[in-house]
Order: C-alpha cells, then structure tokens, then sequence
C-alpha cells in the first residue's frame, strides 16, 4: 500500500490497497496504520453493503452495521425540507461531534463511504483531539482535567434548533429515545495509544461543577481552540470514497451543500468497548 500523510497533525490516505479481502498480515499493519493515524482515506474502493459491513467488523463488534446518510428517499425523490427529521439530523451533524458520546458506550470508530455526492461542498471535517489536549497551554490542561460533561443528543439537536417529531417519523431515531444524558471526562485515555484526547463537541453539555453559562462558554472555547489547523482535515469526496477513522479521538462533522442535489453515504459504526468507552454515570 502507499501511504501519504494529509497536510495535518492527523490522517492519510492511502491507495494500492483493496479493502475487501485483505489477508491476516495485511488488515494487521492496516490496523496499527488506523492507530497512528486516526483517520484513513481509500480513495476508489466503490465498496458495497456487504463488503463494507465485512470489513468494519474485522475492527470489532458493531454498534450497528450500515446506515444510510442521505437526502434521498427510497423512492427517489429529495428530503430538501427543514422540517424533514432526516435533515434535521443531518444538519445537526455539521456540528463538530464525536458519534454516540449520547450512549451508554460511545463508538470505537467508523467505517463511511460516498455513493452519491453532490457537484459542490458536503465534504467531512475531522479534527484531531489528541493533538489538541498536547497543544493546551498547562493552565488549559489543569481547568479541563477532572473535568466532565453529559452528552446528549436530544440536547444537541434542540440547542441546533431542530426538534424531532415523535410520531409519524421517517428517521430511525438512534440516539434520540437514550434516557438520561451520559457523563464523560473532557479528558480520555485512548485506550491503545495512552494518548490524552478531549472528549468535547456538540452533545456535551452541564460540566458538573459549573453554572450553565460558564459550562457552556468553556466547552464553546474547547472547540474553538481544538478545531484549528494544523488538527482539521477537510475531505471533498469522490463517489466511491471510503474512510475509516478513530471516534475516541477524532471529531468530525459534515458541510454543507445544495441540498436540491442528492448524497448518498453509508456509515458503519465499531463499537466501543464499555471499559473505556463506557460512560461515568448515566
Ligand atoms: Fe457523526
């Protein structure tokens, strides 16, 4: 395989690899290339359900095995209106997150592919949070260590401005029926590197501690601060694109674009493991 950094403190994109049957020795050196790296781009693998479902379960078990991302409904036709609860989600994910930090165990990671991508924009952001605690100032790291916040995905999304229907709904709902909003540290062990991550973004809120205001204005300054260059990478996607990347220590959201043209991505979900995923309390 070829491996070339991105222009960042993270990621890679790797090419002369086929995803789908990989040999024992290849996914072996594929999956400590995922640890230093954090995120990694295959440009062309034009996988499908099925083997896009095999190869995310060789990183573990799922959280679940394919979802669809989309404008497009099974018909064909667009989901263009704000009051669409698959767009709400959508837009709501063009807030930096990490994936299911609203569950009881966040995810371990995620394998997610372009079908179908419009002419312009809808590229993916990441942003490194490990790099981001190593860039804190010694002051930033003794406010923030100890610290902890609840994750919710009910709350990101009405704070997004988007409440969800209950009933007659086309979304699934995942994550939107969780009782209870998980507490997590702002500071993680990643559990294979030992590198010291922020766990922030738009599901944490209520640091235990502090008045709402000024858990809100810290956790706003943490982003701020976290998703700068040289921690952001931004991918505009080809049709046939697959990425893989590490949710215990990377952010990332969506961008937007014309939502008249239709994307089409499908997400695989790794489980995380409840001794180091698992939340403080619920
Ligand atoms: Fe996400």
């Amino acid at each position: 395989m070829d491996i070339e950094p991105l222009d960042a403190s993270f990621g890679a994109i790797v090419r002369d690899i086929t995803l789908a049957g990989l040999n024992e020795d290849a996914f072996g050196s594929l999956y400590n290339l995922w640890l230093e790296y954090g995120l990694l781009v295959f440009p062309g693998q034009h996988l499908d359900n099925d083997s896009q479902i095999a190869f995310t379960k060789r990183f573990g078990e799922l959280e679940f095995d394919i979802f669809e991302l989309s404008n497009v409904r099974d018909d064909g036709s667009i989901r263009e209106g704000s009051d669409d609860d698959m767009v709400k989600i959508i837009k709501g994910n063009m807030g930096w997150h990490h994936d299911s930090t609203y569950m009881p165990v966040q995810a371990k990671g995620a394998v997610f592919r372009a079908d179908v991508v419009p002419s312009e924009g809808g590229e993916t952001g990441w942003a490194d949070m490990s790099a981001a605690f190593e860039a804190m100032n010694d002051k930033m790291r003794d406010r923030v260590e100890g610290l902890s916040a609840h994750h919710s995905l009910i709350y990101s999304q009405l704070k997004a401005g988007f409440s969800q229907k209950d009933e007659d709904s086309e979304y699934m709902g995942y994550g939107l029926d969780q009782e209870g909003a998980p507490l997590r540290p702002l500071v993680k062990v990643h559990p294979e590197t030992g590198r010291k991550t922020l766990t922030i973004g738009r599901h944490a809120h209520a640091i235990p501690g502090l008045s709402e205001s000024e858990s809100n204005d810290l956790l706003d300054e943490l982003v701020e601060f976290a998703c700068q260059p040289p921690r952001v990478y931004h991918h505009k996607w080809t049709a046939g694109d697959a990425v893989l990347w590490d949710n215990r220590c990377l952010m990332h959201r969506a961008c937007p674009w014309n939502m008249k043209e239709r994307r089409i991505m499908l997400h695989s979900r790794i489980a995380g493991d409840p001794k180091t995923e698992g939340a403080l309390a619920a």
